[in-house]
C-alpha cells in the first residue's frame, strides 16, 4: 500500500505561527510532500495568507481582513500570539509564497485554501488564477474551499487545475457536489475517509485528502484506508 502525501497544515503550524514563512520554511526543512494555507483578500485587492477572518486570533491587530490595506496587515505582528521568540513574524501574500517556490530546491506542491465560505471575497479566484499563471506553477497547485460555487467559478476559468472540495463532518452528498462543480478530489476529516461516503468516493475516482492528523494511530488508519494526502501541523511526525 503506497504512503500519503505529507503536507503541512498552515505550514508547520504545531511549532511555529500558522501561514508565516518561518512555518513554511520549516516545512520544506522537514521533507513534507507539500504545503496547505489559507487566503483572503484585502481592502485594496491583495491576496493575503491568513486563516480566520478577522486578525485577532493570529495577530496583534483588531478587526476584518477585508478592512485592511496591504500595507496595514503587513504592520501587524503574526508572530508574538504564538510565541514571544516569533515576535515580528509578518502576514504574507500569496504572490511571496508563489515566489519562494520557484527557488532552487523547492519542489514543493501547494494547496491554496481560498477561505470564502464566510465573507464573498469578489474577484479572489480570478485573483489566485492570475497569480498561479503568473508563475507558472499549475501542475503543483491544489485549489480547494468549502464554498463550492466558489469552485465552480475556477473550474469556468481554468479546465485544468487541480481542485478539492472540502467537506465537514460526513456528508451524503460531498461526492455527488464534487462531481457537479468539477473537482478532482474531496478534502475531508478521517470520519469521512473512513466512511462508506469515503469509500465510494475512493471507488468513483475521487482522492481524499484528509485535514487535520496529528495522532499516529490515525494516520496509520488512513495509510490503510488508501488516502492520498495527510494534512498535518506537525510534519516531522510523519515524515
Ligand atoms: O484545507 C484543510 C483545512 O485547512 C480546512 O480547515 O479550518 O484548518 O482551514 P481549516
Ligand atoms: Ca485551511
Amino acid at each position: 500500500m503506497s504512503k500519503p502525501a505529507i503536507f503541512a497544515h498552515r505550514g508547520a503550524s504545531g511549532q511555529f505561527p500558522e501561514n508565516t514563512m518561518l512555518a513554511f520554511e520549516e516545512a520544506l526543512r522537514s521533507g513534507v510532500d507539500g504545503i496547505e494555507l489559507d487566503v483572503q483578500l484585502t481592502q485594496d485587492g491583495e491576496v493575503v495568507i491568513i486563516h480566520d477572518e478577522k486578525v485577532d486570533r493570529t495577530t496583534n491587530g483588531q478587526g476584518f481582513v477585508k478592512d485592511f490595506t496591504l500595507a496595514e496587515l503587513e504592520e501587524l505582528d503574526a508572530g508574538s500570539w504564538f510565541s514571544s521568540k516569533f515576535a515580528g513574524q509578518r502576514l504574507m501574500t500569496l504572490d511571496t509564497v508563489l515566489a519562494w517556490m520557484q527557488e532552487e530546491g523547492n519542489h514543493l506542491r501547494l494547496n491554496i485554501e481560498l477561505k470564502n465560505d464566510q465573507i464573498q471575497y469578489v474577484g479572489l479566484e480570478e485573483k489566485v488564477l492570475s497569480l498561479i499563471e503568473d508563475y507558472d506553477l499549475q501542475e503543483r497547485i491544489i485549489i480547494s474551499s468549502f464554498n463550492p460555487f466558489s469552485l465552480q467559478r475556477v473550474r469556468m476559468q481554468n479546465a485544468e487545475i487541480e481542485m478539492g472540495y472540502l467537506v465537514l463532518g460526513t456528508p451524503e452528498n460531498a461526492l455527488w457536489i464534487a462531481r457537479e462543480i468539477g473537482a478532482n478530489a474531496i478534502h475531508c476529516e478521517a470520519p469521512y475517509a473512513l466512511s462508506a461516503y469515503g469509500e465510494a468516493a475512493k471507488r468513483a475516482g475521487y482522492p481524499l485528502r484528509i485535514y487535520t492528523v496529528n495522532a499516529e494511530d490515525e494516520y496509520k488508519q488512513l495509510v490503510e484506508a488508501g488516502v492520498e494526502v495527510i494534512m498535518t501541523d506537525f510534519p516531522e511526525r510523519f515524515k
